[in-house]
């Protein structure tokens, strides 16, 4: 809840723009390591969620790892502090120019998803006379029960070694002298809430484990991804996911050597509830079936999420106290699916009313683009207001 005089000033910044919570960050990736660290697990963090420089360095700060899903998000890690022995580069499709950059940049491992990849990142190595660690990304078919835009870890999904391919893959690796198959690799979806996916993937991950030792390999290391989910609806309930329950689940589904490392890629949870889209009402009007509709500054090119997941945020009227009425929200964008919420009760809506839209810090400013010519949003930071 922001008060009074943080509001005001909030009508200092040129609107839209994100406003992140910095007390909130740091309790919520202290509380995050603090439970991991119970089971020496290793957090590595996804930033593809949110690549704010000065969100990174408090993150790399903190003593986590990265991980990366392009050559550019590997620089930045590094640019941003963390070490690159504890970057992992995942990625269904990497460039040569990438896999070079991360070559030499000796990176902890590259998640690697198909032959073709596994051959040319042994080429390319043999050329740069190094030897890659390799963690082999399996897609274990499990349903995570999510928006089906982002599962990732089903039969039909693009990512991952599919079982089928199995056999075929490990057939050829004897050849591949430039990469070490150190590691398995699982991600099998995002804004997963029900904790018993994670149990099914336990059983997966013990499996594959013990298929591969049969088969000869020394797995030293074992990534299960990321996917737990934050509370959108009512984010205050719930600031700070619950991690001890999730880590939890591992600890107890996971059945491995205790010389093995298990490490997470954490996202959404470490970074959602400490950033919300602050937009202004511009318009207000009625539609031709008589619904009221509040345009606002922010649109799908800031928060891209509703459009393209038909993703709910809660969103709350900052500066209006009247009664309340029910508001189609919608963006500036040429785009009717440039809507941020339906049948919404908020405080009467007027021109200049400041409205937060929450639990917007993962997935937010990460996919703002341009379109429209729209500037990319700006970041505020709770500790400069
Ligand atoms: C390979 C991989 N790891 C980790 C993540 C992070 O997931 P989340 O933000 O749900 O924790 C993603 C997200 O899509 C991913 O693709």
């Amino acid at each position: 809840m922001l008060s009074r005089e943080v509001k005001e000033r909030l009508r200092e910044y040129e609107t839209p723009f994100y406003l992140y919570d910095m007390e909130l960050l740091r309790r919520t990736v202290e509380c995050a390591l603090r439970e991991a660290d119970r089971y020496g697990y290793r957090l590595h963090y996804a930033m593809k969620a949110n690549n704010d420089r000065r969100i990174m360095e408090f993150i790399a700060s903190c003593g986590m790892g990265a991980d990366c899903v392009s050559g550019n998000e590997v620089r930045r890690a590094i640019e941003t502090g963390f070490a690159p022995k504890d970057i992992v580069y995942a990625g269904v499709g990497k460039k040569d120019s990438e896999i070079i950059y991360a070559l030499r940049q000796g990176i902890f491992a590259f998640n690697c998803e198909s032959k073709n990849e596994l051959v040319v990142i042994d080429a390319l190595a043999r050329e740069l006379g190094v030897v890659a660690d390799v963690a082999l990304r399996i897609n274990p078919d499990i349903d995570p029960h999510t928006h089906s835009y982002i599962t990732t870890g089903l039969s039909e999904n693009k990512f991952g070694i599919s079982p089928r391919e199995i056999t075929d893959v490990v057939g050829m690796l004897g050849d591949l002298r430039n990469i070490d198959i150190m590691g398995l690799h699982f991600h099998i979806g995002s804004q997963i809430t029900d904790l018993g996916v994670f149990a099914e993937l336990c059983r997966k991950v013990n499996a594959s484990y013990r298929w591969f030792t049969e088969e000869g390999f020394r797995i030293t290391d074992v990534n299960v991804g990321g996917g737990l989910g934050v509370d959108y609806d009512v984010p205050e309930m719930h600031p700070v996911p619950d991690f001890a329950a999730y880590f939890a689940v591992f600890a107890q589904g996971l059945d491995l050597p205790a010389s093995v490392g298990v490490h997470f890629e954490l996202g959404r949870s470490l970074v959602a509830q400490c950033g919300e889209l602050i937009s202004t009402v511009l318009f207000t009007k009625v539609s031709g079936l008589g619904d009221d509709i509040a345009l606002i500054d922010a649109s799908m090119t800031e928060l891209l999420r509703p459009a393209l997941y038909h993703s709910r945020h809660a969103i709350e009227n900052l500066t209006g106290t009247g009664p309340e009425r029910a508001y189609t929200i919608g963006g500036t964008v040429c785009e009717s699916s440039d809507i941020f919420a339906r049948d919404l009760s908020l405080p009467e809506l007027r021109r200049g009313d400041l409205l937060s839209i929450k639990t917007a810090g993962a997935y937010g400013a990460a996919m703002a683009s341009r379109y429209n010519l729209h500037d990319l949003p700006q970041a505020v930071f709770s500790d400069e207001l």
